[in-house]
């Protein structure tokens, strides 16, 4: 029963929050299955990684239940100590919070106050746009050139009040990345006054000799920079909640200011840490996902649709013509997929890289659906 209408004219709730429209997440597997009646539901829609946890990693969580009663460790201590050795940086050069997404809330609640501004590309990661709208700062959408990040056009779009500008290296949702040498070229010209936030949310998928480490090569470097990473992608941990951020102590301690206490779990702090000594587990799944990518673009190229490229994720993005309506003929065939109408592009999917196996069922519902737009064919 849902409650009954509360006296009270709401004049409480910010006005700031009246246009916002929130992240949609999609229905959860077994909710579409039982709505449907369908034996089998592929959920190709979020981007994890398609494997479980590390097995270092399972061992670890199951370890950690027993002491479940006590709170977390709220500064991540071990985990931040490990990441900052890794990385070779300081302590104080490290934060850890709920997944990446938490350090993109916290470093926007750091900095912007009302009227500021972010200038980023789009279609991207809907939090560089929600996360400043929450708090009245105004986001400036840089279109993307030829479905990459225009780092030119990034930097036209800086005035006085820019104070954050995020560039997603890969952009989730078109799988491209920008490139060194872009980087570098950005970060020569880029006025003093912006902090960047470099998005690295997708690193380890990523095989490209010009795709570079950007804490190796930009924050070790003195550069004003962020750069994010987290366990929810090739670590197999995004239920768990697990992201850091790497850059200058003064906007680590500015964050520690307004985290939350128990950012992270115990179970996640530990999975994490465990997950860190597995290299060769990276690799395989690096190189699973290389394989599985190639093989769903063949799938989608023998439907007529020609995705976004080079991608150098997990995922990747294709126009369909009315991507809402193949998302829901897809999810009448047992496959999730997400329409990229929130991303700021109604005429594409995102479809995550999944198992060979998952990838033979979407062939298959593609078929069955069979009347893409004509348009798109090719
Ligand atoms: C570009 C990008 N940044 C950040 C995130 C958030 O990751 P996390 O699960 O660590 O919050 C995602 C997740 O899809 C992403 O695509």
């Amino acid at each position: 029963m849902s409650l009954p209408s509360a006296d009270g004219d709401r004049s409480s709730i910010r006005p700031t929050l009246a246009g916002l429209v929130p992240y949609e997440p999609g229905k959860p597997v077994e909710e579409v299955q039982r709505e449907l009646g369908l034996d089998r539901v592929v959920k190709l829609a979020s981007n994890e990684g398609p494997y479980g946890p590390f097995p270092a990693a399972r061992e670890a969580i199951a370890h950690a239940s027993p002491e479940l009663n006590r709170y977390p460790d709220g500064g991540a201590w071990r985990l931040r100590n490990a990441l900052a050795t890794r990385h070779g940086v300081g302590f104080e050069n490290v934060t850890v919070c709920a997944g990446a997404d938490a350090v993109i809330g916290f470093v926007c609640m750091a900095t912007l106050d009302p009227g500021d501004e972010v200038v980023t590309g789009w279609p991207s990661f809907p939090s560089y746009v929600l996360d400043p709208l929450k708090l009245g700062a105004v986001p400036v959408r840089v279109s993307l050139r030829d479905d990459r990040f225009d780092l030119e056009g990034l930097l036209s779009a800086v005035t006085p009040r820019t104070k954050l500008v995020f560039v997603a290296a890969p952009n989730n949702p078109t799988g491209t990345t920008t490139n060194r040498a872009e980087l570098e070229a950005y970060f020569d010209d880029v006025p003093p006054h912006v902090l960047t936030i470099l998005d690295q949310a997708y690193f380890e998928y990523v095989q490209d000799e010009d795709y570079p480490d950007a804490i190796e090569e930009f924050a070790k470097e003195g550069r004003n920079v962020l750069v994010l990473r987290t366990f929810s992608k090739i670590f197999g941990l995004a239920g768990l909640r697990v992201g850091y951020g790497i850059g200058p102590a003064d906007v680590v301690t500015a964050i520690g200011k307004v985290r939350r206490a128990f950012d992270v779990g115990s179970s996640g702090q530990e999975a994490a840490l465990a997950s860190l000594g597995e290299p060769d587990e990276i690799a395989r799944r690096r190189s699973a996902n290389r394989e599985a990518m190639a093989s769903l673009q063949r799938v989608l190229r023998g439907h007529g649709l020609e995705p976004a490229g080079p991608a150098v994720a997990n995922f990747l993005f294709v126009r369909v013509g009315d991507a809402q309506a193949v998302a829901e003929a897809l999810v009448h065939q047992g496959v999730i997929v997400r329409a990229m109408g929130p991303f700021g592009a109604p005429d594409a999917l995102r479809i995550t890289v999944g198992t060979p196996d998952e990838i033979a069922f979407l062939d298959r519902a593609l078929s069955a659906v069979g009347n893409l737009d004509a348009a798109v064919r090719h």
